[in-house]
């Protein structure tokens, strides 16, 4: 690794303890992955925000880091383990709460925006084509890298900190044109619409991605339009699946690639196959759950007008980002949502929050949410379409 002056001298602690602990952090991945030199970042999205991941050693490092930490960079931070404001109506121990809060406190001395979501592209941290990034959530590093067109490795709640708190991040992988070119081609030959399909779609072809370890960029083709709520489903979904971190859609994403000779083919029985997967038959649903990843504007309006002088009775979160639901406030969307009987959980998600034990079944349009929601949290699942999670909501 190539360090320059500045670089070095926050590596030999004259910037202080936190910018030193950062650069070390960071001097030591640029070799692990033979990186020659460091490049400044201009956004940063950390990972490892609920106390129920970090426990009282993460909670520990990071109250140290903030001692003299400050960020360089705008920082935003991923789900917490509970909605920030409104945690007693959703059920949350108080307990947890206090050290939740403590682990906020912590990024927000370092002057982290604590905007806890998945999405920060929604709110304000948005890069733009070609930016050097450093963000650690993998749907939103998906989304990143692939309909924006900006740079990022999946980066660990260290890492992410340390680039935020240096504004450097060491150059390999995705930072790099060489490591950006797809590996194989998928061309889908049946529609695909709506939230649910999209993360069905990235089911099919993450599944295949990972049983293959030298293919992990698709060029996929056969898909003549998509909004950004199922760009953001289809991410969270192959990230999940795939580990995926970067894809080119034909078409629809920004990125320059070499075309893959290998071309695989998604047919409506695969789709089939993969939506199976995620139902499990006589799923006992006892809640449902929408925004994974967080719920854009343009779906909690949606939803307002679906739920609109009518009534859930099934225990029903739409999660989001804060910034989103205050928006949804000024338009009344929340007004009408409330009444139906649905809870808003800003800041968290229904796989950070600790609800493992509390509901049965969980319905959702995400892929992502089912996978978590079975592995994590040993909910059976049942996915299907926005209008049909909020059917489920309405049906006793
Ligand atoms: Fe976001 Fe939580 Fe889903 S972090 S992508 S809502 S699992």
């Amino acid at each position: 690794m190539k360090l320059t002056s500045f670089q070095q001298e926050m590596l030999d602690g004259k910037h202080g303890y936190a910018t030193q602990k950062s650069m070390e952090i960071l001097n030591a991945l640029g070799e692990i992955f033979d990186a020659e030199e460091m490049i400044p970042v201009t956004s940063v999205q950390i990972a490892g925000v609920s106390y129920a991941n970090l426990g009282e050693p993460g909670l520990e490092w990071l109250a140290q880091m903030a001692q003299d930490g400050r960020v360089r960079v705008i920082t935003t931070l991923n789900p917490a383990g509970m909605d920030l404001e409104n945690w007693r109506e959703l059920g949350i121990d108080p307990e947890f709460a206090k050290n939740q809060e403590r682990v906020v406190d912590a990024f927000a001395k370092m002057g982290i925006i604590t905007t806890c979501t998945c999405t920060p592209y929604l709110v304000g941290n948005l890069p733009h084509f070609g930016e050097h990034i450093a963000w650690a959530e993998s749907s939103a590093v998906c989304f990143a890298n692939s309909v924006i067109g900006a740079r990022t490795n999946r980066e660990g709640g260290p890492s992410a900190l340390a680039a935020a708190l240096t504004g450097y991040t060491p150059r390999h992988g995705y930072h790099l044109d060489r490591n950006r070119q797809a590996h194989v081609g998928f061309d889908v030959q049946s529609p695909v619409t709506g939230t649910a399909q999209f993360g069905v779609l990235g089911k099919v072809i993450g599944d295949i991605l990972d049983s293959k370890t030298e293919w992990t960029i698709p060029y996929i083709t056969g898909i003549p339009t998509a909004n950004t709520d199922e760009l953001k489903s289809f991410c969270a979904s192959i990230a999940t699946f795939g580990g995926t971190a970067l894809f080119h859609m034909e078409g629809l994403t920004p990125n320059k690639t070499t075309i893959p000779k290998e071309i695989i083919t998604v047919t409506e029985s695969k789709l089939k196959e993969a939506e199976d997967d995620l139902n499990e038959e006589g799923a006992s649903i006892d809640f449902v759950s929408i925004g994974c990843p967080h719920a854009s504007l343009r779906e909690i309006q949606y939803i307002a007008k679906l739920v609109d002088g009518k009534q859930v009775k099934k225990e029903t979160w739409i999660t989001t980002a804060r910034p989103t639901k205050q928006v949804a406030d000024r338009m009344g969307y929340t007004q009408i949502i409330e009444a139906a009987g649905i809870k808003f959980a800003c800041d968290t998600c229904c796989v950070v929050a600790p609800i493992r034990g509390r509901f049965t079944g969980l319905c959702t349009d995400s892929a992502k949410g089912c996978y978590y929601g079975r592995g994590r949290n040993k909910f059976q699942t049942k996915h299907c379409s926005l209008e049909d999670c909020i059917e489920e909501a309405l049906t006793k």
